[in-house]
């Protein structure tokens, strides 16, 4: 049974914007932590008040969830909004295109029901194709990263999701060696760049693969290409110049939702360098992503998890090894939508919050997972960072510096559940109100929203 407009939604929909307390006009979803906040529970539940979600960064990379009645959706490139009828969902030129991933979302979705036409996708012809060399060139990258050299017999890796994101967008940057999604509208156009591009990708494949000890098969740019053409007529009719249809949204009055893929501390500009994904997963990336000005964007609802979690490598000044880490973990099901990998889980990170909402320019937040934290006894939340007994101001540009955090914490009583059943802020339990304020106040923006599980109704709004 495909999901339909009135499939549990906690909130009346013809005023969740208005609970909310957005401005008219867009807005942009965006992740203020490590990724895995739950965006894709928000931007579906807005999606009914909106004409159009747009993603506007990252592929498949992204694991966003989606749980509506006893149906759970796991969705990686598709936008969030698709399971609403009749919404206009785009791929800004600023997603990387996996094909076959793609291909794979639209049918298995179709086959849950759902329709996905050319009027409801839109694929941006400026938007680059993240090819199977692209995952070889990121899992040898990795090994290669982490061999012991004469001065270190290990060093952490990035930790990517081996989806083939980082070496996409770094053809993209080279350009000489990049697919964008136009190049499928014309077959033989891009045998001839395939043909010069794929002798390139096997040199530096077999460099790699000889470094790592790796075996290397070489690519055959022709066998590529009979791989891509099915893929392509799937996707050929819904390849659009999406930055013209969205100005177009815009002109008449429309409302367009920006989905966020990955989040704030990831960001290739401002995340925990290196230890990001490869693209403006911050809000400002919904600009360069789609070719919609910044000023056409009036909100930014930050979404924050109620604890802090973070998968891959990197340092994390909050996380725990310890039992209530663990507990976290099992309560949250903090393992990857993804990769299945399990997820470091911890204390909130207030000082990380306060600077990934001003990078972002969260007007609003939305608190996720609020219920996992029921019955602990006590809740601590990471009010400031000591670098070798010094208290720092400033959230470090330099993740060896974050490494060596100490946290401060403050500790708030802890409140009893079940909440799922809250439907406002104001239902749930005292403590659990307090340490929403506790929130809002240090970070100087409203929580308007407060998840209390992962289906649409369970939702405590205003
Ligand atoms: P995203 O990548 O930000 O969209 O988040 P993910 O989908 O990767 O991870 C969030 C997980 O938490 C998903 O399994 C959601 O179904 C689930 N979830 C979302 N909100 C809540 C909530 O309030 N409570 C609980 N228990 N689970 C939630
Ligand atoms: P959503 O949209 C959590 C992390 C990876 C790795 C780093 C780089 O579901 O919140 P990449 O494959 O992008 O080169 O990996 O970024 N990462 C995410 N972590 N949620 C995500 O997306 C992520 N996207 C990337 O684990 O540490
Ligand atoms: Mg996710």
């Amino acid at each position: 049974m495909p999901p339909t407009e009135s499939t549990g939604i906690a909130a009346d929909p013809a005023t969740l914007i208005d609970r909310l307390g957005l401005k008219p006009g867009h807005a942009t979803i965006v992740g203020l932590q490590w990724g895995d906040e739950g965006k894709g529970k928000v931007v579906d539940m807005l999606a009914a008040e909106f004409d159009a979600v747009a993603r506007y960064n990252g592929g498949a990379n992204a694991g966003h969830t989606v749980v509506v009645g006893d149906q759970k959706y796991a969705l990686h490139l598709m936008p969030s909004g698709v399971l609403y009828p009749g919404r206009v969902n785009v791929l800004g030129n600023g997603v990387v295109i996996d094909p076959e991933q793609l291909v794979k979302e639209i049918t298995g979705l179709r086959e849950r029901g759902l329709t996905i036409d050319s009027s409801t996708l839109f694929v941006s012809n400026r938007a680059h194709l993240v090819l199977p060399y692209h995952k070889t060139q990121d899992k040898l990258q990795e090994t290669a990263y982490t061999m012991p050299n004469a001065l270190d017999q290990s060093v952490e890796g990035i930790g990517t999701t081996g989806r083939g994101i980082g070496p996409c967008y770094a053809d993209k940057a080279l350009r000489s060696t990049a697919v964008r999604v136009v190049d499928l509208l014309d077959m033989d156009t891009l045998r001839h760049k395939l043909h010069r591009i794929v002798p390139i990708k096997n040199a530096t494949l077999k460099a790699l693969a000889g470094f790592t000890g790796e075996p290397f098969e070489p690519i055959d740019p022709d066998a590529l290409l009979d791989w891509l053409k099915p893929l392509a007529e799937v996707l050929i009719p819904h390849v659009a110049d999406t930055a013209g249809l969205l100005h177009g949204l815009t002109k008449e009055n429309k409302r367009i939702l920006f989905e966020g893929a990955n989040a704030t501390l990831l960001d290739i500009d401002h995340g925990t360098y290196p230890y990001v994904t490869s693209s403006n997963c911050s809000s400002l990336g919904a600009h360069t992503g789609t070719g919609v000005p910044g000023h056409r964007v009036g909100n930014v609802i930050g979404i924050v998890k109620a604890y802090q979690t973070r998968v891959g490598g990197g340092p994390m000044p909050t996380q725990l090894d310890d039992e209530i880490g663990d507990r976290i973990r099992e309560v949250g099901h903090e393992y990857g939508t993804t990769t299945g990998r399990p997820r470091r889980c911890g204390w909130i990170d207030l000082v990380a919050l306060k600077y990934t909402a001003s990078v972002s320019g969260a007007t609003t937040l939305c608190v996720m997972l609020v219920d996992v934290l029921a019955d602990l006894p006590e809740l601590k939340l990471c009010t400031g960072y000591k670098i070798d007994g010094q208290v720092v101001d400033r959230f470090p540009a330099c993740s060896e510096d974050l490494s060596k955090i100490e946290p401060v914490y403050e500790t708030l009583p802890g409140f009893a559940g079940p909440v799922d059943q809250c439907k406002t802020i104001a239902e749930l339990p005292e403590n659990a109100q307090a340490y929403l304020k506790f929130i809002s106040d240090y970070l100087g923006v409203p929580v308007v929203l407060a998840s209390v599980g992962p289906k649409r109704d369970q939702t405590a709004v205003g």
